[in-house]
This record gives structure tokens, C-alpha cells and sequence, in this order.
């Protein structure tokens, strides 16, 4: 008896079932978000209170996630994974989880996106499970503006989450703010001065429509263009970087006198969908093939009932097939998801 199997080619490695969809696009890159609770409200998206968040029985467990990524990672062509929430570090114990997905040999990155607040305690038990990469989420540095962006006051928290994280010695530390037209403006240039001063690559991205007050305007968008000419004007001629990095959604800039590197994730003003090579695990495991998918795939059924990796591979690749071209956020045809950023994960 002899069986078809399809095979692909993604670093040098055969890949039996890669996860590649109508457009041709090869999904390598998987987001994991392993809770929708957090301890901030950041505006743009969760709501202010009355926050519905899932029972912890219906969260996948540890095992169940390195399960799944295992198989994407060893059978599908995974090969990068970031854990997301909510925000990941109010999960109990979750350096556990990332010893659980280093062991996977296939896999060449593992990332964490956090707000940073509970990472003065963690940094360390991460980098020792072997965490190496870490983006911190901090839109402004201007106490006040803070308790404005999230609904807290804990600035002081996340500047020492940053600083634990550089003492621990993270390979890439990068710091994300969210660009809003009317607020932005007048943080970026101490976040810009704080990218040269620490070394720390401060990335904006563009306001996107995933907030759960669905108060999001296209005026509210702080585009990428108009940042580049004022931090070029106040602080020093940002170019950018000769290094280009094929489906990494940021383009990266530097300061002309080599000082400070920063970040632009256009998802509005100029969006990355035909090159994109991603997908979402969320909390209650459902995958979806897009932040912005109306529709999406359960596997935590399939998990919990045992079944064979094919049966799970099967699953996802229905997913994958089905992904639309882009998000359409500049056509008419838009829709919001139902679902905010928290609870699909960032
Ligand atoms: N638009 C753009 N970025 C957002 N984030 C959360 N909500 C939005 C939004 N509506 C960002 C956070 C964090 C990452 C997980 O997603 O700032 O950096
Ligand atoms: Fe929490 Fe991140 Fe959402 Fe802010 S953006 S409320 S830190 S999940």
C-alpha cells in the first residue's frame, strides 16, 4: 500500500501537510493566547468594566497547547510561535509552558507579548525556561497619559518590567505602542528618545478596529507617514533600514546619526495581508486565520477527545483554505470581528 503525502520545503525542512492557502501564502507563524484576562483596560481594547472573562476550565492546558503545537510544529512547518493574552503573565506558572514548547526542536523563535506589569517577577523564571524574545506593550511614559491609555496606575511597574528584562539579558526586547491620531502625537518623542537611549526598537501600530467600545475612526488612526516626519523633525532623520525582513509585519527605522531604532506596523495605511503567514490559537482554543476572521475553527474539542494529529492537521487546513485575501478595513465591506483584541489575542 503506498500513501500520498504532500510535501514542502520551509527552511531546509520537509514538511509533510504545510499550511498553505487559496493565495498561496504558507502559514508559518503562530500566535497562542493562553488567557483573555488582564490587569489593565487599555482603551483601544477592552471595556472600561463589567468584563465577562472565560471559566478556566474552558482554557486549553499547557499540555494541550504544546500538544498542538508540536504537531503544527512537527508535521505543518511551524516554526514560530508568541504567546499572547490578555495579558499571558496573570497565567499561573507560564515559564512552564515555555519549557514545554523550547523542547521543540522544529520550532526556531518563541515570543511573549505582555504589558510588562508582572515582569519585574517573571523575567528571570522565563529567560530561564528559555524565552529569548519579549515585546512589551507601553504607549506613552507619561504617568498620567497612562492611567488615560489603560485605566491603571502602573507605569512605574512596567518601567521596572523593561529594566528586569534587560538585566536578564532577552536576545530582542521591543517595546509596542499603539498609534492614535490626537493622543500619539505627543509621545513620540519621549518613547522615540527612550529607543535611544535604552537600545530598545519602540514599534507604533496603527489604531485598528478591534476595540470593544467600537469607538474606532479612521481619524483616529496615527499613520506611520506622519509619524516619520515628526520624529524626523523633532528628534533627528529616521531612514529606513537597509535590513528587510520578508513577512514581518514592521518596517523597521533609524535615527541618521545611529542612535535609536523604531518601528512602523502599518496595518491600516498600508496592510500586510499578502504576505501574511499567520494564524491564532485563541484561549478557548479556536483558531482563526485572521485577527480579523468572523469565523473560526474549534480544536479543543478535537484535543480533549484524543484524536489522531491527522484528524487535527485536517481541522486546521480547512481553516487555513478558508482565509480570506485581507482584513478589507479600507473597503466598505468591513466588519468588525466581534470579538477584541483581549479575547482573540494581540
Ligand atoms: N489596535 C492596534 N493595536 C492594538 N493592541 C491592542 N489593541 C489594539 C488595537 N485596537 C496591541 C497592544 C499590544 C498588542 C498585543 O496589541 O498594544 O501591543
Ligand atoms: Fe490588556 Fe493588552 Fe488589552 Fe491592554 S492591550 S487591555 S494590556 S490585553
Amino acid at each position: 500500500m503506498s500513501f500520498k503525502i504532500e510535501v514542502g520545503n520551509i527552511n531546509n525542512q520537509q514538511v509533510q501537510r504545510p499550511l498553505t492557502d487559496s493565495f498561496g501564502r504558507v502559514h508559518t507563524n503562530l500566535r497562542v493566547s493562553v488567557t483573555d484576562r488582564c490587569n489593565l483596560r487599555c482603551f483601544y481594547c477592552m471595556p472600561a468594566e463589567n468584563v465577562q472573562f472565560l471559566p478556566r476550565k474552558d482554557l486549553l492546558s499547557y499540555e494541550e497547547i504544546t500538544r498542538f503545537v508540536n504537531c503544527m510544529a512537527t508535521r505543518c512547518g511551524l516554526t514560530k510561535v508568541r504567546l499572547t493574552g490578555g495579558e499571558p503573565l496573570v497565567r499561573h506558572g507560564l515559564h512552564e509552558l515555555v519549557s514545554q514548547l523550547c523542547s521543540i526542536s522544529q520550532l526556531k523563535e518563541i515570543g511573549l507579548t505582555t504589558n510588562g506589569i508582572l515582569l519585574d517577577q517573571q523575567a528571570q523564571p522565563l529567560f530561564d525556561a528559555g524565552l529569548r524574545r519579549i515585546n512589551i506593550s507601553l504607549d506613552t511614559l507619561d504617568r498620567e497619559k497612562f492611567k488615560q491609555y489603560t485605566r491603571r496606575d502602573n507605569l512605574d511597574k512596567v518601567l521596572a518590567g523593561i529594566e528586569a528584562a534587560q538585566n536578564v539579558g532577552f536576545e530582542s526586547i521591543k517595546i509596542n505602542a499603539v498609534a492614535i491620531q490626537g493622543m500619539t502625537e505627543q509621545d513620540l518623542v519621549s518613547l522615540g528618545q527612550f529607543a535611544r537611549e535604552t537600545g530598545i526598537e519602540v514599534r507604533f501600530i496603527e489604531f485598528m478596529p478591534l476595540d470593544a467600545d467600537h469607538a474606532w475612526e479612521r481619524e483616529k488612526v496615527l499613520y506611520a507617514e506622519k509619524m516619520i516626519e515628526i520624529l524626523s523633525k523633532e528628534i533627528c532623520q529616521l531612514n529606513p533600514c537597509q535590513v528587510v525582513h520578508k513577512n514581518a509585519p514592521a518596517v523597521s527605522y533609524q535615527f541618521a546619526d545611529g542612535r535609536g531604532k523604531i518601528g512602523f506596523i502599518s496595518s491600516v495605511s498600508r496592510p500586510f495581508c499578502a504576505q501574511c503567514n499567520r494564524f491564532r490559537l485563541t484561549a478557548e482554543g479556536k483558531i482563526r486565520n485572521c485577527l480579523f476572521s468572523q469565523d473560526e475553527t474549534d480544536v479543543m474539542e478535537l484535543l480533549r477527545s484524543g484524536v489522531e494529529d491527522d484528524v487535527l492537521i485536517d481541522r486546521v487546513m480547512q481553516s487555513i483554505a478558508a482565509k480570506k485575501e485581507g482584513h478589507e478595513i479600507n473597503s466598505a465591506k468591513f466588519l468588525q470581528p466581534d470579538r477584541p483584541m483581549y479575547s482573540i489575542g494581540g
